[in-house]
């Protein structure tokens, strides 16, 4: 294949499209560089850091719409360190979890190996589709992903019917901020910031309900060891002071405020749905008008707003369209690694301008007809 080099007009103003970490706005760039030297480089347990967890915590709420007495926490580690919090702090004796690709198949592992947990009840669906929740006895927490972001399916966030005490825990890493839903549907709603948020990984945040807030508490002064980091109890104080148990990344934290305040002054959480349901129709369409590929997920409803999967024929390498595309300075189409398919993953977060995604259409038509 000679080298493809893409015409400077059809090129997206901004060539990132990867599924996390994801394209940051210049604002936020701006906004943390208005942060030197009052806030950077200094105490994360003085006023000006506590005012900008605090502005973050508020911006959420507002965001999300959160109801009476739910609160916002975060704590240093990503979603991953939250699966290993929940495990700890938050299952009482046996959770359900919906599995259909790797993240969700990853907090039930965690679940599965604690010895002081019951075996989960699983319920797994192939990558592509997924399974559905199944109110049963003995189940005190239900966990599902509001995306799956190793195939692009996303799923509704409810409780499960007819199950009033247990709790639901959403990951809602890479749905969060992309996606519309009830808050009152959830009683965890957790999720790492390199996504929708378009800040750097290492932290988590997560909506929490007072039954949520209760189950800790009450967990977290019992019996079980729960090592401190992992402990929500105290992610629960931390936060309520706006404060981590050890020193934050501050850099991140500024680069959230900037996208929540810019989310919520454009119209809040339905603006920036509207925004990505916009972005991954004119993939969807695209690819469904495509003689050589196909959207990945069949079910229509099924379909991410926020990462878009789409298969190509055998008569086409898929890798070799990303490649073409990288060396053009669009980075990151590449599939989920361990998926392996013959694919492109794009993703359609909120900082990701539907004009872009359009001009992206016609780059990888551009490609295909040279390679
Ligand atoms: C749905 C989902 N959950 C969890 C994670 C893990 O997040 P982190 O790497 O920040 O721990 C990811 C990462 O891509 C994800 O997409």
């Amino acid at each position: 294949m000679a080298d493809i080099s893409i015409p400077e007009n059809l090129l997206p103003a901004d060539g990132r499209f990867g599924c996390g970490p994801s394209k940051v706005r210049d604002e936020q760039i701006s906004f943390l560089s208005s942060l030197q030297p009052g806030t950077l480089g200094t105490s994360h347990r003085q006023a000006p850091v506590k005012n900008l967890v605090g502005s973050v915590r508020d911006g959420l709420s507002e965001l999300f719409q959160a109801p009476e007495g739910y609160e916002i926490l975060l704590a240093n580690g990503g979603a991953t360190t939250f699966w290993d919090s929940a495990v700890h702090s938050l299952i009482e004796r046996r959770g359900q979890f919906l599995t259909f690709g790797e993240f969700g198949s990853k907090f039930a592992k965690a679940a599965a190996a604690a010895p002081f947990l019951e075996a989960p009840d699983v319920r797994a669906a192939d990558a592509g589709s997924r399974s559905s929740l199944l109110a049963a006895e003995g189940i005190d927490v239900y966990a599902y992903p509001h995306n799956e972001t190793s195939t692009g399916v996303m799923t509704d966030v409810v409780r499960a019917q007819g199950d009033a005490g247990a709790l639901t825990i959403v990951d809602a890493t890479s749905a969060a901020g992309g996606i519309d839903f009830d808050a009152s549907q959830t009683d965890v709603y957790y999720f790492s910031p390199q996504k929708n948020f378009a800040s750097d990984g290492g932290i988590w945040f997560a909506l929490v309900s007072p039954a949520a807030i209760e189950r800790i508490e009450r967990l977290t002064a019992g019996d079980r060891y729960i090592p401190e980091t992992l402990n929500l109890g105290g992610a629960l104080e931390n936060s309520r002071k706006n404060q981590t148990l050890n020193t934050p990344a501050l850099a991140p934290l500024a680069m959230m405020d900037e996208q929540i305040r810019w989310m919520n002054s454009n119209g809040g959480l339905k603006w920036a749905s509207a925004r990505t349901a916009e972005s991954s129709q004119i993939l969807y369409k695209w690819a469904e008008n495509s003689s050589v590929a196909t959207p990945f997920v069949t079910e229509e409803a099924h379909r991410s707003q926020v990462v878009v999967t789409i298969d190509f024929d055998d008569s086409i390498d898929a890798s070799a369209i990303s490649k073409a595309l990288r060396a053009n300075g669009i980075v990151d189409t590449e599939p989920y690694r361990k998926l392996g398919r013959n694919q492109l993953r794009i993703a359609t977060f909120t900082a990701i301008d539907p004009a872009d995604v359009q001009k992206l259409t016609e780059c990888i038509d551009y490609v295909l007809e040279r390679i």
